[in-house]
């Protein structure tokens, strides 16, 4: 299955070390060349000779003394292999390493691979650790901005753990990381959104009140970015137009910024006659202010009321405009029940597909990392999806869109 494939698999210092041999094993019998990166503390808990036995390299740790044996040599070593891996598997991983690779620190052959692995090139990372380390703020923020980054994130197993306590923070089997990979590194010639045009929107818009203030949502961005990137994986060009939010341009991914409404929609006309497929995951404002003010409006002791005209709607823009063969694929937020709100949505806006997603302040909609989608078709199909990671779920909604460009 990864015949021909060269596997970087960096290895930190956490007790799940020991069962990197096996997932070696896995990979060479697949068929892949594995280039074992270990850190110092990794080393202590795996044996560096079980590692070369198995992978038929000599295993990498100290950036001056990596011997070269079949690359350049130790200088320039990390670089031939960022060029030579077509993955990155960190596992485990653990929280000092994850806080070295978010901060974009190098002084071993693990963290300094990581920098120099070529854009798009899938990473995908297996944390292990205790499970309130795991939870703790600082790691969460560091697995967040990997993530970010586009690093797909294994989620730790629940069980015992080193510690004699039973709970979260267990390194996923290596057979299970061992599928993810196979996953990431399915062929993209193989998925149908391989050299299409998709335009993915993203985030809020804003609306302004005046000069210093603006009508806006919740809306972070998270979703519409985890399908541009998944699109981009599946070898998709991709343009995404969003709003204001504080998240990294995906890998591959062509970002087109804009504040309100009228000006995402200006920023995505002109590439509608050329694209396949349209997905709106953003939520865009309603109505805007009819003539916002200039400078700050003064308070006074008078009530104020604020005149709202209607906003252009993009998604419903492109779907009546657009081609025969173009697809329009939308979302629709509501607080509760609403899935008749969402056919309403499908057939008023001559879309292809719905995504219908609750905003329940918790685990789906706004913000947060997860979401629960139901697919509703135009033929009628309803497909219902568990709450999933965002990134998961937006491979799921492409899953279900691939079949329709085949058509
Ligand atoms: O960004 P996150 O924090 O990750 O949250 C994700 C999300 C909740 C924003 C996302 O999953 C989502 O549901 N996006 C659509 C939210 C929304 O505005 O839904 P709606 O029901 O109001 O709009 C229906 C569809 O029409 C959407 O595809 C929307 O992008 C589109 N629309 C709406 C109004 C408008 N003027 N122009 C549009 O294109």
């Amino acid at each position: 299955m990864l015949t021909g494939k060269n596997i970087l698999l960096g290895i930190s210092g956490g007790i799940a070390a020991y069962k990197t041999p096996q997932l070696v094993r896995l990979l060479k019998k697949s068929g892949a060349d594995v280039q074992v990166l270990a850190t110092e503390s990794a080393v202590r808990f795996v044996s560096e000779l079980s590692l070369s036995t198995v992978s038929g390299r000599p295993v990498l740790t100290d950036i001056f003394s990596a011997d070269g044996n079949g690359h350049d040599n130790a200088r320039t070593m990390h670089i031939t292999l960022g060029e030579w891996a077509d993955a990155l598997v960190i596992a485990p991983a653990t929280a000092n390493t994850l806080a070295k690779l978010a901060a974009g620190m190098c002084d071993d052959m693990l963290s300094l691979c990581f920098l120099t692995l070529r854009p798009g090139k899938p990473v995908l990372v297996a944390p292990a650790m205790d499970g309130h380390m795991y939870d703790s703020p600082s790691v969460q923020r560091n697995l967040a901005m990997l993530k970010a980054q586009g690093c797909r994130m294994m989620e730790p197993e629940s069980g015992s753990l080193a510690s004699g306590q039973c709970g979260l923070g267990r390194m996923p089997e290596p057979e299970t990381i061992f599928e993810a990979l196979t996953e990431m590194l399915a062929s993209p010639e193989a998925s149908a959104l391989c050299g299409k045009t998709v335009i993915v929107t993203a985030g809020p818009t804003r609306e302004k009140i005046d000069d210093v203030r603006f009508l806006s949502n919740y809306s972070s961005g998270k979703m519409g970015f985890a399908i541009a990137a998944e699109a981009a994986r599946r070898g998709a060009t991709v343009r995404l137009v969003t709003g204001p939010v504080s998240l990294p341009t995906p890998p591959g991914v062509e970002r087109l910024d804009v504040e309100s409404a009228v000006e995402m929609l200006d920023a995505a006309q002109p590439f509608f006659d050329a694209c396949d497929l349209f997905i709106g995951a953003a939520a865009v404002a309603d109505y805007r202010p009819e003539t916002p003010a200039e400078g700050k409006i003064k308070k006074n002791d008078a009530e104020m009321e604020i005149r709202l005209v209607r906003n252009p709607d993009i998604l419903a823009t492109f779907a009546t405009g657009r081609k025969p063969g173009q697809l329009a694929v939308g979302f629709a937020l509501e607080t509760a029940g609403g899935l008749d709100y969402a056919r309403k949505k499908l057939v008023d806006k001559q879309l292809d597909l719905v995504a219908f997603n609750i905003y329940d302040g918790r685990t789906t909609g706004f913000e947060v990392d997860t979401n629960a989608l139901t697919l509703l078709a135009r033929d009628g199909n309803v497909t219902e999806l568990p709450l999933l990671s965002k990134e998961e779920a937006a491979g799921k909604l492409l899953d279900a869109i691939e079949p329709l460009l085949r058509r």
